[in-house]
């Protein structure tokens, strides 16, 4: 099991080892907000303070969307990643 806090709502979860954190995020009402769930809107971006090497990698659309954007390296779009593993937190940027 994975676990993944939310820091922007005070929740802490825990989700099966590889999944979509936009699941994760929609199943427990957290307050990131969605539109394309493709990767290249930015509504979903959130800064990932901790845990970052247990998120899947970039797909191609992420990594263009936030190199366009200017992202900060801390910075995923939540609609891309998988919670591979540990523990991950994330927080509205
Ligand atoms: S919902 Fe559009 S980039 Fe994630």
């Amino acid at each position: 099991m994975a676990k993944v806090i939310f820091k922007s709502d005070n929740k802490t979860v825990e989700v099966p080892d590889g999944s979509d954190l936009v699941q994760v995020a929609e199943d427990n009402g957290a307050s990131i907000s969605f539109s394309c769930k493709a990767g290249v809107c930015l509504s979903c971006l959130v800064n990932v303070n901790k845990g970052m090497e247990n998120l899947s990698e970039k797909t191609e659309n992420e990594k263009a969307t936030l190199e366009g954007f200017g992202a900060k390296p801390n910075q995923r779009l939540a609609c891309q990643c998988k919670v591979l593993k540990g523990e991950v937190e994330i927080e509205n940027p």
